[in-house]
């Protein structure tokens, strides 16, 4: 495993993997049943300091490094996709913008208690009439006085309605489009900021996906993250580095299925011997891990670029693309190796196979990954 991780990084998987194989896999198909948010395994996981993975630890973080963290998320999804997702929109994108662009006082009111734990973060960009075209933002923030009034809507928003903390994208000068976009942090509870149902989703059922709905909402000036006008790049540089906990979780959701496939293949008998014995099925194996190695260098690569300050939206963009396009392929492969049994409620691979699909849609579909990585490669198409 060790071939572009570092012992630290190996000792860290070695925790989150003892934390998620006892905390988390024993509760992750009531989870996904009952359609349940994990709280108790996030408030461990905040006790070990695990929720700030990245961040300082002058700022409530554990100061290690983007590779830690992409493999945090890779092994609590590789038994949980859900859980994977909290920890990510949580590290991502509800506390790095207010890391990245944050005053001093923000971070203190804000990164810190969502560093440690304390709190959980969310991001509020996408909306009815917004989604792969985030720039179309409907929101608006106008100024009275000492308070931006918040009127809008945002959907599917991850971590909704459990997070105290959000990060909330408006529009405060209309018709200049994105440079008309800020950012502010919204604090849950303040009033006229409510919550729609929480989605029924395919998958991913452990996580808390919820509309915000803005009325009337009274956000304070000091809560302006960045400056007027600067949301959208503060949207696409938030979610450069979001991209690459969606590529982590899919490349634990498609490590955790492989694996029982592999298992279930050496253990099923048809034919005289164990179908892993069939070149068929080892094939279908060999060709799982290879997309594996793929993915994971691809992951962790990206990590490494974030980590030393280098671009890495290509990179990123790159890895989300790819291991969630190869997490589907493996999961479907590894329920094929499991035959009529992986089909059934209550088997790892069937989740699994639910779990994957999100990958490919959230944090930018991956059709707009392609958009992102063919404008680094030949510039932005004429409009
Ligand atoms: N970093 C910083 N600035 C950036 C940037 C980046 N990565 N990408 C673009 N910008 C800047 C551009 O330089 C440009 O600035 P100037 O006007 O000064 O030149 C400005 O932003 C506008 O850029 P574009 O004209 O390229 O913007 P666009 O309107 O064409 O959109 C897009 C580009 C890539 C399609 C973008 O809209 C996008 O990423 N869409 C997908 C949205 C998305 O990923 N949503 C996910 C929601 S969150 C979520 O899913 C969370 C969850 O559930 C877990």
């Amino acid at each position: 495993m060790n071939y572009v991780t570092t012992q630290q990084q190996e000792e860290l998987r070695a925790k989150i993997r003892e934390f998620a194989e006892t905390e988390v896999k024993p509760i992750a198909f009531m989870l996904d049943k009952e359609n349940e948010f994990p709280t108790e395994a996030i408030k461990k996981l905040g006790k070990m300091g695990l929720m700030g993975i990245p961040y300082p630890k002058e700022y409530g973080g554990a100061g290690l490094d983007v590779g830690s963290y992409a493999i945090a998320v890779e092994e609590l999804s590789r038994v949980d996709g859900g859980t994977g997702v909290i920890l990510s929109a949580h590290v991502s994108l509800g506390s790095w913008p207010i890391f990245a662009f944050g005053t001093e006082e923000q971070k203190q009111k804000y990164l810190v208690p969502l560093a440690k734990g304390e709190k959980i973060g969310a991001f509020g960009l996408t909306e009815p009439n917004a989604g792969s075209d985030a720039g179309g933002t409907e929101t608006t923030a106008v100024l009275q006085g000492d308070h931006y009034i918040l009127n809008g809507n945002k959907i599917f928003i991850t971590n909704a309605p459990k997070a105290d903390t959000y990060v909330v994208f408006a529009v405060t000068t209309p018709n200049i489009g994105t440079k008309g976009i800020s950012a502010f942090i919204v604090e849950k509870g303040w009033e006229g900021f409510t919550f729609g149902d929480h989605y029924d989703k395919m998958g991913i059922r452990s996580s808390s996906t919820a509309e915000l709905i803005f009325n009337d909402v009274k956000v304070p000036k000091e809560n302006l993250l960045g400056k007027e006008g600067q949301g959208f790049k503060i949207a696409m540089a938030t979610l450069d580095g979001g991209r690459i906990g969606i590529a982590s979780q899919a490349l634990g959701i498609a490590q955790g299925a492989f694996e029982h496939a592999v298992e279930y293949a050496k253990e099923r008998e048809q034919f005289g011997k164990p179908i892993a014995q069939q070149q068929i099925i080892s094939f279908k194996i060999a060709d799982m891990a290879t997309k594996l190695r793929c993915a994971r260098f691809l992951v962790y690569s990206a990590a490494e670029l974030k980590e030393h300050h280098e671009p890495y939206g290509m990179e990123s963009a790159m890895a989300k693309q790819y291991a969630s396009d190869i997490c589907l392929e493996v999961v479907n492969d590894a329920l094929q190796v499991f035959g009529g049994s992986g089909y059934l409620k209550g088997m790892e691979v069937e989740r699994a196979y639910r779990d994957a699909k999100i990958c490919t849609i959230y944090e930018g579909t991956n059709e707009i990954q392609r958009v992102v990585i063919a404008s680094h490669i030949l510039g932005k198409p004429k409009k």
